[in-house]
């Protein structure tokens, strides 16, 4: 039997390598505990070395205890562990998205910096560089906020105003830390209804979040209409390497041309970002030295001043 092959008792004889990816595709569509479900992938294993592998990979991941290394909180996790907690959210819907924020939101910004995460830092020198208006007035709306790291560097530059949305409360718990937010508010983008009024703020940001199985294009209009007129709409998204990923990024694109096309707003600048951060997605490049970056594109828009 070759490796990652299922013998016909139902067993499966794999190196670890195959163990994360082949099980969470079999329990993701099980409504289980998290317990649960590393049992079912022990049972499903044969050899014992494959089981304490799987063990210590499902226990460094999504859906159990942290491993004892990351309850330290001292040892950071490398890059290699991050492309292996990566696999685990391959092809997940928005619900599961923000389930996989809950439990990575405590080292979330820990981990962004080890995966050279500066999508956030990017953005708020795009909007920075464009922004027109007083910056200690200004309304702020970050939307899929996550930790805060889009407020906190836009304080730094003199914003001061902050409402933050976003559908993973643990996230918005790490947000609430910052003391920079007058309001947080959880919603699942795209089945709730993004909670702020017509008109109400200067500038809406969104980084890191306009991506399948995340916040969906359909967003865009609302993001638009919580705009004032003569507002900014900040958008920052990483760029495909999947099929997928090149039809979001199509109609997302197609979108933005509509509005224009509508009289709705105006492009300020669209920016393309290198090194937006490491690839972690791709986990072939493991044992090799070298990183692999993943890049990006930011949009600015301003809303047109005849409207509400
Ligand atoms: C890559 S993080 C970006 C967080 C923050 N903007 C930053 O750059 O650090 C993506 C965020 O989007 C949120 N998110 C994903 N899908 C969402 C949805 N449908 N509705 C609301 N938030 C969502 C996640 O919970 C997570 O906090």
């Amino acid at each position: 039997m070759g490796r990652g092959a299922t013998s016909q008792n139902g067993l499966i004889e794999c190196s670890t390598d195959k163990i994360l990816e082949k099980l969470t595709a079999a329990v993701n569509t099980q409504n289980k505990t998290s317990e649960c479900k590393l049992d079912y992938i022990l049972k499903k294993l044969t050899a014992v070395s494959a089981k304490t592998n799987a063990a210590r990979l499902w226990r460094g991941c999504l859906w159990c205890t942290p491993a004892p290394r990351r309850e330290a909180g001292t040892v950071r996790r490398t890059v290699d562990d991050m492309k292996v907690f990566f696999q685990s959210c391959k092809g997940f819907d928005p619900h599961q998205t923000t389930d996989f924020y809950n439990s990575w939101a405590e080292t979330y910004e820990q981990d962004s910096e080890t995966m050279k995460y500066r999508a956030p830092q990017l953005a708020v020198d795009f909007l920075n560089d464009h922004f027109c208006g007083n910056r200690g007035d200004a309304q702020v709306l970050d939307v899929a906020c996550g930790s805060g790291l889009a407020a906190k560097l836009m304080f730094d530059l003199g914003f001061k105003h902050f409402v933050g949305v976003d559908g993973s409360k643990g996230m918005l718990e790490q947000a609430a830390k910052s003391g920079l937010y007058r309001e947080l508010k959880l919603a699942l983008l795209g089945t709730d209804p993004l909670p702020a009024q017509t008109g109400e703020f200067d500038v809406v940001i969104i980084v890191g979040a306009l991506r399948d199985g995340f916040v969906p294009v359909s967003i865009i209009r609302e993001l638009y209409k919580t705009t004032k007129p003569g507002g900014y709409v900040c958008m920052s998204r990483v760029d495909p390497k999947s099929e997928s990923g090149n039809k979001y990024k199509t109609s997302m694109e197609r979108e933005l041309q509509l509005m224009v096309e509508e009289g709705l707003w105006s492009p300020v600048d669209t920016k393309e970002m290198h090194r937006y951060m490491i690839d972690v997605y791709n986990d072939k490049s493991k044992d090799e030295k070298k990183e692999d970056f993943l890049h990006g594109t930011m949009y600015l828009y301003r809303k047109s001043l005849n409207k509400l």
